[in-house]
């Protein structure tokens, strides 16, 4: 990555994005600077370089601890994340030395609500695992008792929190008249207009065919899914997960879809990607996807766009369109 004239406004882009964030940096003005890998720079090169540029645009598990974000102040501003969680970003460290930290809510909202319904689909339907038969050369013709699944329509669906994108998950659930219970600190009226029920978190567990987690990553939520909890849940139910992984024991989970306790998961996190537990994969019961949960053309676009412009609102005077804190 070259050097630019030392009085340019310059934003660190380092992994790939679409094109669209770079169009608009550079029309306004910006210099930017695109490291064309899709792997996270290590902590110790990010903290090498980061001091040099007045923006990032960072994505998913770029690691931004408060060292890192000390390595950047004072010449960074802004960190817009093109991601709604921000796990990843030390909030604290950021606000103490007065950078921006921006994430990109709503615009993925669907896409990802259209996601956690795949996999529930997916992991009821076993669509992974046929389709694994059917390419493997192993289908023998129709019949009567080949790849039974669960019905999903009428089921009760436990959302664990309720924010923007559960929901959207409680919107869909609504087509498929499925009564959603919900956890959450407050009631949200917007659950509660669809219908659903806001329980106590051993009640949703207890009372649930399909639990998804619908909720952010933080030191309040880490680990919140236990074996403890794993184990109130409904013998035979489903277990979705296109939140965060570290949110869950994947050890216990995997021991309940061992022993039958749960029927099947649908996963798009694990605790440290793009590493896994490699048990997981000995389980024809769990679809597996690689966090794709906002991948779509459209979405990945707005996501790039709102970062961008939250860039360019801070780097020219303006405050953030989607701040976080
Ligand atoms: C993806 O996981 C995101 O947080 O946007």
């Amino acid at each position: 990555m070259a050097n630019s004239p030392s009085n340019s406004l310059t934003v660190l882009i380092p992994r790939p994005v679409p094109d669209t964030a770079i169009a608009r940096l550079t029309a306004a003005g910006l210099v930017v600077k695109v490291r064309w890998r899709p792997q996270p720079f290590s902590t110790r090169r990010l903290r090498e370089i980061i001091g040099h540029y007045d923006a990032v645009l960072s994505q998913v598990a770029d690691p931004l601890d408060a060292a890192t974000l000390e390595a950047a102040a004072p010449r960074c501003r802004v960190i817009a994340a093109c991601a709604v969680g921000y796990d990843n970003i030390d909030l604290d460290a950021a606000r103490r030395l007065g950078i921006v930290i921006t994430n990109t809510p709503d615009v993925l909202t669907e896409a990802v609500a259209d996601l956690t319904w795949a996999l529930i689909l997916s992991a009821a339907r076993r669509t992974g695992e046929s389709e694994r038969v059917l390419r493997g050369g192993g289908w023998r013709g129709w019949h009567m008792l080949d790849f039974l699944g669960t019905d999903v329509f009428g089921k009760t669906l436990g959302l664990v929190g309720a924010g923007r994108i559960g929901a959207a998950v409680a919107r869909r659930a609504t087509g498929f008249k499925m009564p959603v219970i919900y956890w959450a600190r407050s009631d949200k009226p917007e659950m509660n207009a669809l219908g659903a029920r806001r329980v106590e978190l051993n009640d949703l567990l207890a009372g649930s065919d399909f639990i998804s987690l619908q909720l952010s990553l933080n030191d309040d939520t880490r680990g919140l899914i236990d074996a403890a909890a794993i184990s109130r849940m409904k013998k035979g139910a489903y277990f979705i997960n296109a939140a965060r992984g570290a949110l869950v024991d994947e050890a216990a989970l995997i021991e309940a879809l061992r022993t039958g306790h749960l029927a099947g998961a649908g996963l798009d996190v694990y605790r440290t990607e793009p590493n896994f537990n490699r048990a997981l994969l000995d389980l024809p019961n769990v679809v597996l996807l690689p966090h794709i949960g906002s991948a779509t053309v459209e979405t990945r676009n707005r996501m790039a766009a709102l970062a961008a412009d939250n860039i360019i609102a801070v780097l020219h005077g303006r405050p953030a369109l989607t701040p976080i804190g």
